[in-house]
């Protein structure tokens, strides 16, 4: 028997997971006909990444409302997953239906114009972030892809700088070796460590630099690792000294709170971007920058080749329709208000508190990291510092797919890590006791 990680053993996992799978089989029966019966669809599934989970098939759901959800078959979960934060405020359902009802009837859905609604949303994103200006897009994905191409049209330089363990969204660049990439297509790209202060040095020394993104902390793999205070300076002076832009992607590290985490950390963008829930669940991004870069992108946008502000490079027919802007000013002020992120962090860190105090007693080496409303698991009890350790493989094989299912089977829901956990303002004490009880049963199996 092989035993590594606080003794585990790699054969017991593997046998819970086939247990746990099967499990799962005989309670999800009309899940698996809704996959089954999906011929027309590829891999049975609306969008790829839904066949990603570590389940025979995926879970489909019948009903979604705060930070609950109950599938075809009539399971009830209590959704910590929330969609990696897209539903970070709770599902809102019943927000959506009333804008529905009551507003598509007035400005419509899509029409190409603006509302009056707008202005309100960039006020209320300014006074949070500090930046003064900003543009909405369809997801943080293209928000990231404008705030790229115009730091390299407004400093007229090629090179990106990102960090290893960081995730930006599907951006062709960021992604040079998944397949399908055009040659050379990252070349421009230099892949840093977090949390390496002499390397970012290195690395914009050469002024060719347009931009360096960044998450404020990562969160996408096992762990939260958070910036060290070197670092952000590191970040801050650096990237001035040497006229480069500092983009600071808050699309998951928002979660730290009403202001972000930059704020929370020290760190100063010149750019920032946002997306996933800020339009109560509705596709929707935003890109915020400092004043002294508005008037640069609008002669970067004026000179597009489409002339009139059009075939800038990024943009979409359907970005910022009326529908969007309701949910999103309803969103930031009715839904995500300064109590609101109080309570989710006091929530997570109550259960960071028990979480760590039940790995405490299964006397396992594993830690809990929490960055505002987002808590993850590490298999080590050092704090997580960059990516590489973020994203280090299982200390047994399976270990995170196990942690998953169990608590998926358990009444718990959780990121498609096994670890990443978040926490909703709709969320009560009930649910967090759920959590810990479902974790709790999950660890006594994996010691037994
Ligand atoms: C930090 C960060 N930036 C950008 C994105 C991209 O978001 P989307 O896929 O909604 O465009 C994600 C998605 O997980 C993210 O975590």
């Amino acid at each position: 028997m092989s035993a590594v990680n606080g003794g585990l053993s790699a054969e017991r996992v593997a046998a819970l997971l086939e247990q746990e799978r099967e499990s799962y089989r005989r309670n999800h029966a009309g899940s698996e006909r809704v996959h089954r019966e999906a011929v027309h669809l590829l891999g049975g599934v609306p969008f790829h990444w839904v066949n990603a989970y570590a389940v025979p098939f995926p879970l489909a759901i019948s009903q979604a409302d705060g930070a609950h959800l109950v599938d075809v078959d009539g399971n009830p979960y209590h959704d910590f997953g929330l969609s990696g934060t897209a539903a970070m405020g709770g599902h809102h359902g019943s927000v959506l239906r009333e804008i529905i009802e009551q507003d598509v009837p007035g400005p419509g859905v899509v029409t190409g114009w603006t509302t009056e609604d707008a202005g309100p949303i960039g006020a209320q994103l300014a006074q949070r972030y500090g930046l003064e200006r900003w543009e909405l897009t369809l997801s943080a994905t293209e928000a990231n892809r404008a705030a790229i191409r115009l730091a390299r049209a407004i400093t007229g330089r090629p090179d990106l700088i990102a960090f290893r363990g960081a995730y930006h969204g599907s951006l062709e660049e960021l992604h040079p070796t998944a397949p399908g990439s055009a040659p050379g297509i990252g070349a421009a790209v230099r892949m840093l460590r977090f949390n390496d202060p002499e390397g970012l040095a290195g690395a914009l020394a050469n002024e060719r630099v347009a931009a360096v993104i960044v998450e404020p902390a990562l969160t996408n793999g096992g762990g939260v690792a958070l910036p060290d205070p070197e670092f952000v300076t590191a970040l801050n002076v650096l990237t001035k000294r040497h006229g480069t832009l500092l983009i600071v992607d808050e699309t998951q590290s928002g979660a730290a709170g009403y202001r972000g985490a930059s704020h929370e950390l020290g760190i100063e963008p010149d750019f920032l971007t946002l997306g996933k829930s800020l339009a109560a669940g509705l596709p929707i991004g935003a890109l915020g920058m400092r004043e002294a870069h508005a008037d640069a992108v609008v002669r970067v946008l004026e000179a597009s080749p489409g002339g009139r502000w059009t075939l800038a490079g990024y943009g979409a027919t359907v970005t910022a329709g009326p529908l969007t802007l309701r949910a999103a000013r309803t969103y930031l002020t009715e839904v995500m208000t300064p109590e609101a992120y109080d309570r989710m962090n006091q929530l997570s860190q109550e259960l960071s508190v028990r979480l760590a105090q039940t790995i405490a007693r299964f006397d396992l080496p594993w830690r809990v990291g929490t960055l505002g409303a987002i808590l993850g698991l590490s298999f080590s009890e050092e704090p997580i510092r960059d990516g590489d350790a973020a994203r280090a493989p299982d200390p047994v094989p399976g270990l995170r797919d196990y942690l998953f299912i169990a608590l998926l089977n358990r009444g718990v829901l959780v990121g498609n890590l096994g670890g990443y956990i978040v926490v909703s303002p709709t969320n009560t004490e009930r649910d967090i006791d759920a959590v810990v009880h479902a974790f709790d049963e999950t660890l006594r199996c994996l010691r037994e």
